[in-house]
């Protein structure tokens, strides 16, 4: 995970520079911060644990055209001064920050010990400036000697480095991302475009196996093993400054779910034929499979309904993780499709590699054009929820759903009415989500925010929901919560059940509507407090929050009353919605 930011150019600001664009990758790492600075012929270093966004960047104004900046989510070493980014080689010469995971840095650091070097963290980083001095042994060339050190790694990692008698600052990428932003002033190196939005909106992807060398007025990409260069295009980015900001809200998580408004309404308006193309590979595969993490892993299983449903057609589901284990089932008919809001889950595009090493073509559904898992994949789909920033995915989840309702619906022919339903479920969305409906909700997590232990229960596409539910609550509120599929409850959950345990049930108007009454009624008879979320009221309810009765969409309406709750539990509990102590938006390590 971590966020990297690395500037070199003709500011001469770029300490202060390379802090305040890393504040905007603060969801990627909150642990710790560090920054190095080229003054001169010394690398000046700050780190300190805590968040960047309480970092005053106005401290760091020496004169310096070359900076590189880290904020760390911990994956080796505890949270500590000493373990937080830049590391140095003992004599202050080479300064690096590091994404990533060196997996045989225990075998590195023994060598490297007995060759004399003394260790001052606990981190697997520090290898890496010690082995870059180690290769300086053989070359003056300090790009060639970052390029000898990578060689010697195992692992995923995303390198940024410089050397103090050098004005070049050289990046490496093997698994984790990162971008770079062409400026009119100077090249900006980051593990994603909100760092430098700012400064430039054109890009250039660093791709796995990749070097890259600039002094700041010219760039040279190369593959790392062989040095030979690699010709990139420069692509220009659609995002806007403001979409990436909290504007009014308080935190982006509220701000996320308000959006929704919206930004379904783009995730369904997508082009037809592409759609098209995509619903006749599903029919034609033989054998497709649905993968995702988290959140993205739960539309997959909602996917897995609207397939069946809708299309009549069965689609096998795991989480990203799981998925090597069925790769006996992959041929190069199969199609894998990869779900991600990021486009950058180490999981899932593991799980993308072992489809490809079978033949088999990939569907990426993301919301990060020029992710790794949008290069990669045979096809893409967009969802263009904007930027989501709150490590609590919402918009995204709804977008990705939708996508996956429209590809069911156009598979029998059915896109316009498919288009139709999900542009009436945002209408009805964009009404739901008033001022007096959202205090309602508020009210509620007031009520309950002091509760150990809380249930969600849902059938068919409200069974994914509920475990979707229990995610966002446990994440930001902290809160014990489970999701179950409805029908379980007797087969060992209802033992859990107190007097007054809140237990909230997803309901919509359809077949499976009786069923879950009964069990909710059942959750009541054993002293549940229960909620409904559901189109209509019902007296096993002891609250009842009202959801428009969206149809084959009822998922995606009923997981939004759910986000507005997790999201005031965590408030009223004092907590940070938008950082999840121990999480980390992307998770690019496995
Ligand atoms: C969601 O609220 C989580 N923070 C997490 O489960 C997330 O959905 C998961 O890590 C997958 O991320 P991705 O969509 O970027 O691949
Ligand atoms: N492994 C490094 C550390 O723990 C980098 C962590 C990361 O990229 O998540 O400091």
């Amino acid at each position: 995970m971590c966020g990297i930011f690395g500037y070199v150019g003709a500011k001469n600001n770029a300490g202060q520079l390379v802090v305040k664009g890393l504040k905007n990758l603060e969801y990627r790492g909150y642990d710790s911060w560090g920054v190095a600075c080229k003054v001169g012929e010394t690398a000046v270093v700050e780190k300190d644990i805590g968040k960047i966004s309480s970092v005053d960047e106005s401290q760091f104004s020496e004169e310096c055209g070359m900076a590189i900046a880290h904020t760390r989510w911990a994956t080796h070493g505890g949270v500590t001064p000493a373990n937080a980014h830049p590391h140095l080689n003992a004599s202050g010469t080479i300064a690096v920050v590091h994404n990533g995971i060196i997996e045989n840095y225990q075998t590195l650091r023994d060598d490297l010990k007995t060759k004399g070097y003394a260790f001052k963290s606990e981190t697997d980083t520090e290898v890496i400036p010690y082995m870059i001095e180690e290769e300086m042994k053989a070359t003056d060339d300090f790009a060639s000697a970052v390029r000898n050190a990578c060689s010697k790694f195992d692992g995923r990692y995303g390198i940024l480095a410089f050397h103090t008698e050098s004005n070049t600052l050289v990046a490496t990428r093997t698994g984790s991302p990162l971008i770079v932003g062409v400026g009119e002033e100077g090249y900006f190196i980051a593990s994603d475009i909100p760092a430098f939005m700012e400064h430039t909106k054109v890009v250039q992807y660093l791709d796995d196996g990749e070097m890259l060398v600039t002094d700041g007025k010219s760039i040279l990409f190369t593959d790392l093993e062989t040095g030979q260069e690699h010709p990139k295009r420069e692509i220009e980015i659609t995002w806007s400054v403001e979409q990436a900001q909290k504007g009014e809200y308080a935190h982006f998580m509220l701000k996320e779910i308000m959006e929704q408004k919206d930004s379904i309404a783009r995730a369904v308006n997508q082009d037809e034929q592409q759609i098209q193309v995509i619903a006749d590979a599903i029919k034609n595969a033989r054998g497709t499979f649905i993968i995702g993490c988290g959140t993205a892993h739960k539309a997959c299983m909602a996917a897995e309904y609207f397939f069946s449903v809708v299309a009549e057609k069965h689609i096998n589901v795991t989480s990203a993780g799981e998925f090597k284990v069925h790769h006996h089932f992959l041929k190069p008919e199969s199609l894998l499709i990869v779900v991600s809001q990021s486009g950058e889950t180490a999981d899932s595009l593991e799980a993308m590699k072992i489809a490809r090493g079978k033949g088999a073509k990939v569907l990426a559904i993301t919301n990060a054009e020029g992710s790794t898992i949008d290069r990669e994949a045979d096809y893409t789909l967009l969802i263009n929820a904007g930027p989501e920033r709150a490590v609590a995915s919402t918009k995204a989840l709804t977008g990705q759903m939708a996508v996956l309702m429209l590809i069911a619906h156009t598979m029998v022919d059915k896109l316009h009415e498919g288009k139709t339903l999900l542009l009436e479920t945002v209408s009805m969305i964009n009404d739901m989500l008033n001022p007096r409906y959202v205090e309602h909700i508020e009210s509620l997590a007031e009520e309950i925010q002091n509760t150990e232990d809380l249930y969600i229960i849902g059938k068919s596409w409200n069974y994914p929901m509920a475990l979707e539910s229990a995610i966002k609550i446990q994440e930001v509120s902290y809160i014990h919560a489970e999701g179950f599929a409805a029908s379980e409850l007797k087969h060992g959950p209802l033992a859990l059940i107190e007097e007054r345990t809140p237990c909230i049930a997803l309901l919509g108007n359809d077949e499976v509507t009786p069923d879950i009454i009964s069990n909710t009624i059942e959750l009541k008879a054993r002293g549940a407090r229960t909620i409904g979320i559901a189109p209509e009221n019902n007296e096993a309810f002891d609250e009842w929050i009202k959801v428009p009765d969206a149809g084959a969409a009822q998922a995606i309406v009923n997981i939004i009353p759910i986000q507005v709750f997790a999201y005031f539990l965590a408030v009223k509990r004092g907590m940070d919605p938008d950082m999840p102590r121990n999480l980390a938006k992307s998770v690019t390590v496995k």
